[in-house]
């Protein structure tokens, strides 16, 4: 993981706890972190606790002014950009019931956002002679889940738009990949649950081949490895940090041929 040491990396949703623990592994790997997040009192504590390699810029990923600002200030901070990491996420969803609104929302911040954070560190990247682009799609991409339609329709978009950054920006030397995450320890689950991870594990486990959920600094190290030189040649890719959720057909772990002989 040499190759992460003294490059300069923008994270977009790292007041998240995923988030945190992705700007903290780039730092331990000596990177220069940007953390980029509409909640600034998130963002900064987790600043304050990286500290000195890391920024926290208040940005709006649906805010092109916002970008702009987020993109310059790193490059006048810290000489340039290597890595972005497109973390950031609405999950606004309704189902059938949702607005328009909501749909304007959720892949205005989850597809758009990913699209125009690209846009603004490409020419960045290519002054440093290439560099690379981790994006976060998720399990919700490729299968149904219950009242639940524009989070995982924006994830599907991601993995796909994945493919086409990669293909577009191949010949400027960025590779662009993304990770999908299974059930992740996260605020939501954290909320839920008061704290409570051995019931959040409990959960899980039936749907996750390891029986638990992820830490995020699991899913960290796949997006750190993503961006290094141990990555060279992967690029459009999406890698599972699941805990074989994706691998798991609906008999799950059951024996189901033995139900045929009750
Ligand atoms: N938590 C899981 O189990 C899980 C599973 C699969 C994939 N993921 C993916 O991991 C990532 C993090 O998920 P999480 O559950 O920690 O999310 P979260 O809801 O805790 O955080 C989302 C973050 O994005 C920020 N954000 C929202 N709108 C923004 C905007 N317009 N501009 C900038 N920042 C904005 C929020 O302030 C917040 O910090 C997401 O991309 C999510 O899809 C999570």
């Amino acid at each position: 993981m040499e190759t992460i040491k003294g490059k300069v990396v923008i994270v977009t949703g790292a007041a998240t706890l995923i988030g945190a623990a992705v700007a903290e592994e780039f730092k331990a790997r000596g990177a220069s972190v940007v953390l980029a997040d509409i909640d600034t009192a998130g963002g900064q504590a987790v600043a304050e606790r990286l500290g000195s390699a890391a920024t926290f810029i208040e940005t709006d990923v649906t805010q092109d002014v916002s970008i702009e600002r987020c993109v310059s200030q790193t490059v006048q901070q810290y000489g340039g950009v290597d890595f972005l990491v497109n973390l950031a996420c609405s999950y606004v969803d309704d189902g059938l019931n949702s607005s328009r609104e909501d749909w304007h929302t959720t892949l205005g911040v989850n597809v758009v956002g990913t699209v125009m954070m690209t846009k603004a560190c490409r020419p960045h990247m290519v002054q440093r002679g290439g560099g690379a682009i981790v994006n976060f799609s998720s399990i919700s991409a490729k299968v149904a889940q219950t009242g639940r339609w524009l989070y995982p329709v924006s994830k599907a978009a991601i993995a796909q738009l994945t493919r086409n950054m990669a293909l577009d920006l191949a010949a400027d030397g960025i590779r662009v990949n993304s990770v999908s995450p299974g059930w992740t320890w996260s605020r939501i689950m954290n909320e839920l649950t008061h704290g409570d991870r051995a019931k959040t594990d409990k959960v899980a486990a039936p749907f996750h081949m390891l029986g638990r959920v992820g830490d995020p600094k699991e899913v960290a190290q796949s997006v750190v490895f993503l961006c290094s030189a141990q990555a060279s040649f992967i690029t459009g890719a999406d890698l599972p940090v699941d805990g074989g959720y994706s691998a798991l057909g609906p008999e799950q772990g059951v024996p189901a041929i033995p139900l045929l002989c009750d």
